[in-house]
């Protein structure tokens, strides 16, 4: 698709920025529904955030994207946050306004909902409680996904129990840290576990945990997508558990930014997994 001068620009912060499959999203999307507009990297040094953000409205930018290592900065930089970054202490979408101002979300906590519902539609967030390992940044806003859906108890396990502790306490009274050691007693009776930890990613040890105490119907997340089918989702799929897998959330974490700046909203579905899967096959 060509641009021409009416072109709307938005794009992706990053340091460093060569591995962001966020262009490759936005560019399927762009052609797919022939936009006049552009998706662009931009490598920004973690000093440069704020100044790079500023200068959006400057430069007429529609919004951008942002990643590791700008995401603090963003949320500190722009002028209203959402309720999800407000919570996750994190900006991963911003919205230059009409006037100028920048607004921030973080688009990670509704991607990880709309992945979940649209991959387990049986999943009923109420129903159960939910054990969730990790204390990381994508750890807040699973934890913020989950209690928005209605999930009634948050069982939440990392191996540096102080950090699981603190989500804990920020999150409120349905949080509760249980001991790394306990991660697998704590799956009785949960309908859902989701893996937020690097534990499963290629180059990375295995998630060691039994899956024999959720029960039948029970659903396993894992936000880890390389590789697609880590051995925790094998595991899962051995024993008839429902299984998530990590590249859904990465897909539906793109549809807000790119609805608010290209006007239009965008479908994720077999098509642009296919596309991404294809860039991330070794
Ligand atoms: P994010 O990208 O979500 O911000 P992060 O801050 O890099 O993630 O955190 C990685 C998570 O994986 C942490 O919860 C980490 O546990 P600690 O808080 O104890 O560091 C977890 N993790 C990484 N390697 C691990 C391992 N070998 N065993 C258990 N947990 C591990």
């Amino acid at each position: 698709m060509t641009v021409t001068g009416k072109a709307r620009i938005a794009g992706v912060m990053g340091w460093p920025i060569a591995h962001s499959r966020s262009p490759l999203i936005h560019g399927h999307w762009l052609e797919r529904y022939a936009i006049d507009g552009a998706y662009v990297p931009f490598g920004v040094r973690p000093e440069d955030g704020a100044a790079a953000l500023r200068a959006l409205p400057k430069l007429g930018f529609a919004g951008t994207n942002v990643t590791l290592p700008h995401k603090v900065t963003a949320f500190e930089t722009v002028d209203v946050r959402d309720a999800a970054a407000t919570a996750i202490g994190a900006v991963n979408t911003v919205v230059v306004q009409p006037d100028g101002s920048l607004a921030g979300s973080n688009t990670d906590a509704p991607g990880l909902l709309a992945h979940l519902q649209a991959a387990a539609p049986t999943w009923r967030a109420g129903a159960e409680p939910a054990a969730v390992l990790g204390a990381g940044g994508s750890t807040r806003a699973a934890l913020f996904a989950l209690l928005e859906a209605g999930v009634p108890e948050i069982r939440l396990a990392n191996r540096t129990r102080e950090k699981a502790e603190a989500l804990a306490a920020a999150f409120g009274p349905k949080v509760t840290a249980v001991d790394w050691a306990e991660r697998s007693e704590m799956l009785a009776g949960c309908g859902l576990l989701a893996n937020t930890t690097s534990l499963g990613m290629a180059g990375q040890p295995p998630l060691d945990i039994a899956l024999e105490d959720m029960p039948e119907g029970a659903v396993v997340y894992d936000i880890v997508y390389v590789p697609l089918e880590t051995p925790l989702l094998a595991a899962a799929r051995a024993r008839g558990l429902g299984v998530v897998d990590g590249l859904g959330m990465l897909l539906h974490q793109a549809v807000p930014g790119f609805a608010a700046w290209f006007g239009r909203t965008p479908e994720v579905d077999a098509d642009l997994r296919a596309v991404v899967l294809k860039d991330l096959a070794p």
